[in-house]
C-alpha cells in the first residue's frame, strides 16, 4: 500500500482464535503486517475466544489456557498496546447483541455456501450434526468487524469469504434500516500468504506438528531446521539439487535478508556442490536473528502485564462498541 492511499479514517481490525501459541506462519502471514499497520492506523486486535468456542465448546480449558499465550506472542512481536487496542472478544457484550440482529439478515443457504466453512466442516467431521454456532460464526465475525467500523482487515486468503459476507450484511442492514451507519471493509493480504510446514507437505500448523513457534528455544529451532524437508535425491554434496519444494529455500526466501545471496545459492545448489548443512546453518542464523529478540522479550512478559493490557483494551473497545450498538438500536427503533 503506497503512502498516497493512506486514509486516516481507515480503521484496522483483525483477530486470532486462542487455540494455541502463535507460530512463524502467523508471523509472516499476519503479525508482520499488523506491525506496520499500527504505525499508520487506529488498530484493533481481538483475541477471538467466543469464536474459538464454536468448535471447541467442549474444551473451554484449551481456550482459557491460550488467551494469555497469544497475547504474550503479540506483545513479544512488537504489537504495541499504546497503538493497538488488544482485547478479548467475549468481554464485549455488545458483540453478542449485534450478532443477534445480523442473524436476521442472512439466510442459512448463504451461510452453507461459504467455502471456508465448507472446508472446515469437512475437516471437523461434524457430519449431519452441524452446530448452529459454527455455521453462524461468520455472522459474529461480521459483528466484530463492523462494531468498530473497521475498514481494513489484515487476514489470510481463507478469510476472504468472511469479509464478503460482512459487506453483504452491511449493505443489507443499511438498506433495511434506511441508514448509513455501517461501513464496508476490505481485506489486507500479506505478501507471504502461506508458510509451508517444515515437512514441506502443507502450510505450517500447530495441529500438523510442522510449525516453528515464536517461543521455541534455540535448540528446538536448530532441531526443526535440521529436520526440514529438502531434496531427497540430493545425497552427496556434489549432486545437483532441486529448489522447488525444498523447504530450506522456501524459508531462506522469507527469512534471509540478502536476496541476492539466496539467488546465488540457488544457482549453486542446482548445479551441485552445495550441501544442505551449509544452507541450514545460514537459515538458522537468519531465523534466530528474528526470533531471539522475540523469545527474550516474551520471557519477560508476566501474566499481570498481559492482564493489564487486556483490561485496558477491553475498556477502550467497550466504549466504541457501546456507541455503535446505540446507533444500531436507534435505527432499528429500539429504546
Ligand atoms: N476467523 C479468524 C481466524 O480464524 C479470526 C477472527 C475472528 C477474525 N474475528 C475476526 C479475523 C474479525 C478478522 C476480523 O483467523
Amino acid at each position: 500500500m503506497g503512502q498516497d492511499s493512506i486514509d486516516r479514517r481507515d480503521i484496522v481490525l483483525t483477530g486470532d482464535r486462542p487455540t494455541g501459541k502463535l507460530h512463524l506462519g502467523h508471523y509472516v502471514g499476519s503479525i508482520k503486517n499488523r506491525l506496520s499497520l499500527q504505525e499508520q492506523y487506529q488498530t484493533y486486535v481481538m483475541i477471538a475466544d467466543t469464536q474459538a468456542l464454536s468448535d471447541n465448546f467442549d474444551n473451554p480449558q484449551k481456550i482459557r489456557a491460550n488467551i494469555r499465550e497469544v497475547c504474550k506472542d503479540y506483545l513479544a512481536c512488537g504489537i504495541n498496546p499504546a497503538k493497538t487496542t488488544i482485547f478479548l472478544q467475549s468481554r464485549i457484550k455488545e458483540l453478542f447483541e449485534l450478532t443477534c440482529y445480523y442473524m436476521n439478515l442472512v439466510t442459512i443457504s448463504r451461510l452453507e455456501r461459504n467455502p471456508t466453512i465448507k472446508a472446515e466442516l469437512q475437516m471437523r467431521k461434524f457430519g449431519e450434526s452441524i452446530p448452529a454456532g459454527f455455521l453462524c460464526y461468520p455472522v459474529s465475525q461480521a459483528a466484530d468487524i463492523t462494531i468498530f467500523k473497521a475498514t481494513l482487515i489484515p487476514v489470510g486468503n481463507d478469510q476472504l469469504p468472511m469479509i464478503e459476507l460482512s459487506n453483504e450484511i452491511v449493505r443489507r442492514f443499511n438498506r433495511t434500516y434506511a441508514c448509513d451507519i455501517l461501513r464496508e471493509s476490505s481485506p489486507v493480504l500479506s505478501n507471504h500468504q502461506r508458510l509451508v510446514g517444515i515437512d514441506g507437505k502443507a502450510k505450517a500448523s500447530k495441529s500438523l506438528g510442522n510449525a516453528i513457534f515464536l517461543d521455541d528455544h534455540e535448540s528446538v529451532l536448530r532441531d526443526k531446521i535440521n529436520a526440514m524437508y529438502t531434496d531427497p535425491n540430493h545425497i552427496k554434496v556434489s549432486d545437483p539439487g532441486r529448489i522447488e519444494g525444498n523447504v530450506v529455500f522456501e524459508y531462506l526466501d522469507v527469512f534471509h535478508n540478502d536476496k541476492e545471496e539466496v539467488e546465488n545459492l540457488k544457482q549453486q545448489y542446482t548445479k551441485g556442490g552445495l550441501g544442505d548443512r551449509v544452507l541450514k546453518d545460514l537459515l538458522f542464523g537468519s531465523m534466530n536473528d528474528l526470533l531471539k529478540p522475540i523469545r527474550e522479550k516474551r520471557a519477560c512478559i508476566t501474566d499481570s502485564i498481559v492482564d493489564n493490557v487486556l483490561n485496558d483494551g477491553i475498556e477502550k473497545a467497550s466504549l466504541v462498541a457501546r456507541k455503535t450498538i446505540q446507533e444500531v438500536r436507534d435505527v432499528i427503533g429500539f429504546q
